[in-house]
């Protein structure tokens, strides 16, 4: 299991190229699709390239793995106390998978939310928070996967176009590899936090006077006139990173799915990705089913809700994208297609939720002890429309995906207890649930006697 033995197909139309073959844009020539990986060993889709249909098919032996994989957790050896590569089985992608790039990424904590479910009245429903991630986000688990795989082809520059966290993610890997980084930002719509970490990790970072998807076309042409490996999530390699958590979400419910998983929705990699981990679980006896994936996008950035409502998923229409949800804010998704198939294998959703929902669920989680980023939270307000609307159950298991750690966007979170975040008709409706979540810092005369007067009016409250 441990060679690189993977080809490449087009999700488009189907057609398999080897791993060499492969585009700089990482799209199908034929057909200008998205690719995916594919292990002829195991994976279920059918036929096989002629090289690599020789060798014999060799299905890994469920509980084997699983045993494995727990093993793995008491190692000291760098790519066992990866969460990314402790599964290095089900993504054997690299030649040399022990010379992987890892900074002990995934391995992430799944809580529960106990308040929340209380107000949904639901009876189990938890978070799986990949912004516990070492760069603060769930880009960790695919870009150890991509960028072990540039590294491992030889390059020296790796790009991405980033809402953010794409780009912390590569230039912090970039940097332990000792390679080269490029990140191109839409300027004035990024969070500090997230273009400080590319500062600092060494990413040559541009900001260009555009939107994401302005910076996807830029990068575009970049990557066609010089030697730079692109890090976007088109790279399929990235995907099989951010397969894992599926691996995890499974392990920790003791291999027995939960009912639903929920996931915020921007350039729709994510979302392609775990439905890929589900299914392939489920494919090799891991797994007897396969749980609801839901995708949630911002009402100002929603072209696959708008395409399934009105398109079936079958074609999408860009969108001039804008949320404050920062790191969802994009128009014109690049794995639109695989999300989409994603939702309507699993039996899943897609939902839009607005401003006003998306601030108040995101200080709900807050409240919880646990905070995410806002786009992480746009997850609990889906899943509030989910439940209000009769598709997802009391007694049904919910694991809400957490993509970023609250740290990512404190202005948004200042922003919100000023009370300068949103408009006043943005929060129509929902006035008073957004003015309980608002805290007030105060400002007092250095005197015991002044803190106490207000620990005594907060016990009173
Ligand atoms: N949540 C966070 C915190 C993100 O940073 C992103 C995407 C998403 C959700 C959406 O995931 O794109 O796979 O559907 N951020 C990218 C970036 C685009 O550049 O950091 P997706």
């Amino acid at each position: 299991m441990q060679e690189a033995s993977h080809q490449l197909r087009c999700v488009g139309c189907s057609a398999v190229i080897l791993p060499d073959a492969v585009e700089k844009d990482f799209r199908c020539v034929d057909c200008g699709e998205l690719l995916e990986v594919e292990y002829p060993s195991w994976s279920a889709a059918g036929a096989l390239t002629p090289a690599l249909a020789t060798g014999p098919r060799r299905t890994p032996n469920p509980g084997a793995l699983r045993w494995l994989w727990q093993e793995r957790l008491q190692s000291r050896l760098p790519i066992d106390q990866s969460g990314v590569w402790r599964f290095r089985e089900l993504l054997p992608i690299l030649l040399y998978p022990e010379k992987a790039v890892t900074l002990r990424e995934g391995n992430t904590p799944l809580y529960r939310l106990l308040q929340c479910a209380d107000e949904l009245g639901l009876e189990q429903l938890y978070a799986k928070h990949q912004g516990m991630n070492p760069t603060g986000s769930f880009k960790d688990t695919g870009m150890t996967a991509a960028l072990s795989q540039a590294r491992e082809r030889g390059f020296q520059w790796v790009a991405c176009a980033s809402t953010g966290n794409t780009s912390a993610a590569m230039a912090a890997y970039a940097s332990r590899a000792r390679m080269n980084s490029l990140v191109l930002l839409p300027e004035g719509k990024i969070s500090w936090s997230k273009l400080s970490q590319a500062l600092d990790y060494g990413a040559v970072t541009c900001q260009l006077n555009t939107d994401f998807d302005g910076c996807v076309r830029v990068l575009a042409e970049v990557v066609r006139r010089a030697p730079v490996y692109l890090l976007n999530s088109v790279n399929p390699y990235r995907l099989e990173g951010q397969k894992t958590p599926a691996l995890e979400i499974a392990e920790e419910f003791d291999w027995q799915i939960p009912d639903h998983v929920i996931v915020p929705g921007g350039n729709l990699g994510n979302s392609s990705a775990l439905g890929k981990g589900f299914l392939e679980m489920m494919h090799l006896g891991l797994s007897t089913k396969v749980p609801k994936i839901s995708v949630v996008q911002a009402e100002g950035a929603n072209p696959l809700y708008m395409s399934l409502l009105h398109h079936d998923g079958q074609e999408i229409e860009p969108v001039q994208a804008n949320t404050r949800a920062t790191a969802i804010r994009i128009g014109n998704p690049a794995s639109w297609r695989k999300a989409a198939r994603v939702i309507q294998q699993t039996g899943g959703y897609c939902e839009q939720v607005s401003e006003a929902e998306i601030a108040l669920a995101k200080a709900e989680i807050g409240q919880e002890g646990i905070g995410c980023e806002p786009a992480s939270a746009v997850t609990l307000a889906g899943l509030k429309k989910l439940v209000r609307d009769g598709r997802i159950h009391r007694a049904e298991s919910v694991v809400l995906l957490l993509t970023g750690h609250t740290l990512k966007d404190s202005e948004f979170t200042i922003d919100f207890h000023r009370g300068t975040l949103l408009r006043g008709e943005e929060t129509a409706g929902l006035e008073r649930e957004i003015s309980e979540k608002r805290r007030a810092t105060l400002s007092l005369e250095a005197s015991s006697d002044a803190v106490l007067r207000v620990l005594e009016a907060a016990i009173q409250a």
